[in-house]
């Protein structure tokens, strides 16, 4: 049994390993971070108390200026005594981007543009359906298709929307930084998977944390894992005798299938299917929605 020390030992070193992960930050730069917090919110407390004296407020002054003073300084003054005492740690760079991410929610400055890269490795129907969904977009555009595949659909899709290819090879993809550097260097934000065969190595999904988002067509977490792609899928479904099946959006980690799920829809598997037939709804399903759920995730519906 765990004892009460413990358990708040256990779920602190949770919660600073969630931050770690959401931040993805070393624990040495959390902890840089956590101590500029912490002296920004002692400093910015003191600030505010002292300051209605330092204006001159007294005992007479009406109590509503002392509160609004103390308040602006406390949601206004924090912003910039945090980005003073960022210095000092080091985290400068941290917390302007922080900062910067406040003034854009608040339409003070405008959003910063979202370049998209697909990862394809076939005909490429969900890769054009998310094209056409972005073009003209103001903040989002699809910027880059990497392929695996030589003559893939997917590569004359790019090419007519005129949109950069790559094709990349598996010992590259697996075991060097090569492509993350090819993506860096196009200002790739974030990645959209349309139907693209490979797992993802763990120095992309770092790269990229919770920034690659996934289509899978079946209902996740049943009928995922390696193997399960396309028509295999459906032919699980078949076989098993499902009546119904789907497709899941979700984020990808460093596991097949296995990230946080955004969206499943469900499409109903009648007995006279095929895996042709049912491909052809759940396609017709994934063209509906995949479009729509990535603009949600990217925030920019
Ligand atoms: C889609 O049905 C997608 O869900 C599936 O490949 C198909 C690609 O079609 N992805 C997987 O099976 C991944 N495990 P498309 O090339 O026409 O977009």
């Amino acid at each position: 049994m765990k004892t009460a020390p413990n358990l708040f030992f256990s779920s602190l070193c949770s919660m600073f390993n969630k931050l770690q992960q959401k931040w993805n930050v070393s624990s040495g730069q959390l902890f840089l971070i956590l101590c500029t917090f912490a002296v920004t919110g002692t400093t910015t407390a003191y600030i505010s108390r002292v300051a209605t004296s330092w204006v001159g407020f007294d005992e007479t002054t009406f109590w509503a200026w002392k509160l609004a003073l103390r308040l602006s300084i406390l949601i206004f003054g924090y912003q910039i005594i945090i980005l003073i005492v960022s210095f000092f740690f080091g985290q400068f760079r941290f917390f302007w981007n922080y900062e910067k991410k406040i003034l854009r929610r608040v339409g003070l400055i405008p959003k910063e543009p979202i370049r998209l890269a697909i990862f394809a490795s076939g005909k490429g129907s969900n890769a054009e359906k998310i094209i056409q969904y972005l073009e003209n977009h103001p903040v989002v555009s699809v910027s880059l298709v990497l392929c695996n595949r030589s003559g893939a659909g997917v590569l004359d899709i790019a090419a007519r929307y005129g949109i950069k290819t790559v094709l990349i090879s598996k010992p590259q993809f697996d075991n060097s930084n090569e492509y993350i550097q090819v993506l860096k260097n196009e200002g790739i934000t974030h990645i959209v998977l349309a139907g693209f065969l490979w797992k993802i190595p763990e120095n992309l999904v770092k790269a990229y944390n919770n920034k690659i988002v996934n289509i899978h067509p079946a209902l996740l977490p049943a009928y995922g894992g390696k193997g399960m792609y396309g028509e295999k899928v459906h032919q699980a479904v078949i076989n098993a005798g499902e009546k119904k099946s789907g497709i899941t959006i979700h984020l990808v980690d460093e596991h097949y299938d296995n990230g946080k799920r955004l969206f499943q829809a469900t499409v109903e598997v009648l007995s006279t299917d095929n895996p042709d037939t049912l491909a052809e709804k759940i396609h017709a399903l994934e063209h509906a929605h995949y479009p729509k759920v990535i603009a949600e995730w990217l925030k920019v519906k």
